[in-house]
């Protein structure tokens, strides 16, 4: 499995032979367009925490030239289907569905979800990709919570994607603080430094996430790890 981070959310996993793309916002996001552009990504599923535009992004001219599935809570499948795309899969919080490259479940987040024209775009969400005997948390934009204990009890988590930008999501002290509850062998920090309001002291972090016995890699825009 190779992972590859364009900054913000943006966030590729190729896996089992498909390239899996998560909340595709290149346009517009300074750190993604350093290193990419849109047209240039492919995939074969584009899987979305929510309906805000630092998320939702590139995801129609993605999912229409590359025929891929969307995966999403419902709002957004019927948001997708509305705008001439119809390959979707709806999940909503607590569901599962297997597809041939893995298992995806849908967690909740703590945050909110409107398209940018405003459309209201359901609850939020996280995920847990179960694929090639490891499993990833990618936490979407969310505050700590409680039910996280839950989450890394019910599975070893592998890796955990961590906001960590404060403002719209948990910043370092609450990312840790999250970190504690899921107990992840790594935890990468996503949603951070793409605008002045966002940037958030990756040292610092990692100073508090290793005080907890946790393990953290930073990627930097384009970077890719290999799990
Ligand atoms: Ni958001
Ligand atoms: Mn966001």
């Amino acid at each position: 499995m190779r992972l590859t981070y364009f900054g913000h959310s943006v966030v590729q996993i190729k896996t089992g032979g498909a390239t899996l793309l998560f909340d595709p916002f290149i346009t517009g996001n300074p750190l993604a367009e350093a290193v990419t552009t849109a047209d240039v990504l492919s995939a074969d599923a584009i899987i979305l925490t929510h309906a805000h535009g630092d998320h939702w992004g590139d995801t129609m001219e993605i999912a229409k030239r590359c025929d891929a599935l969307v995966v999403a809570n419902h709002e957004i499948t019927e948001y997708v289907k509305k705008n001439g795309h119809a390959k979707v899969q709806p999940l909503n919080t607590g569901g599962s569905f297997r597809f041939e490259w893995g298992v995806l479940t849908q967690t909740h987040a703590r945050h909110s979800s409107s398209f940018p024209d405003g459309t209201y775009g359901g609850n939020p969400n996280g995920y847990i990709l179960h694929a090639e005997d490891l499993y990833i948390y990618n936490a979407g934009d969310t505050s700590p919570f409680q039910e996280m204990t839950w989450i890394g009890s019910q599975q070893a988590i592998d890796l955990a994607l961590l906001p960590i930008g404060d403002v719209f999501t948990m910043g370092i002290t609450g990312a840790t603080q999250a970190a504690r509850l899921i107990e992840p062998k790594l935890t990468i920090p996503i949603h951070f430094d793409t605008f002045p309001q966002i940037k958030a002291d990756t040292e610092k972090w990692q100073e508090l996430m290793n005080k907890i016995g946790r393990d953290t890699r930073v990627l930097k825009p384009g970077e890719s790890l290999d799990l």
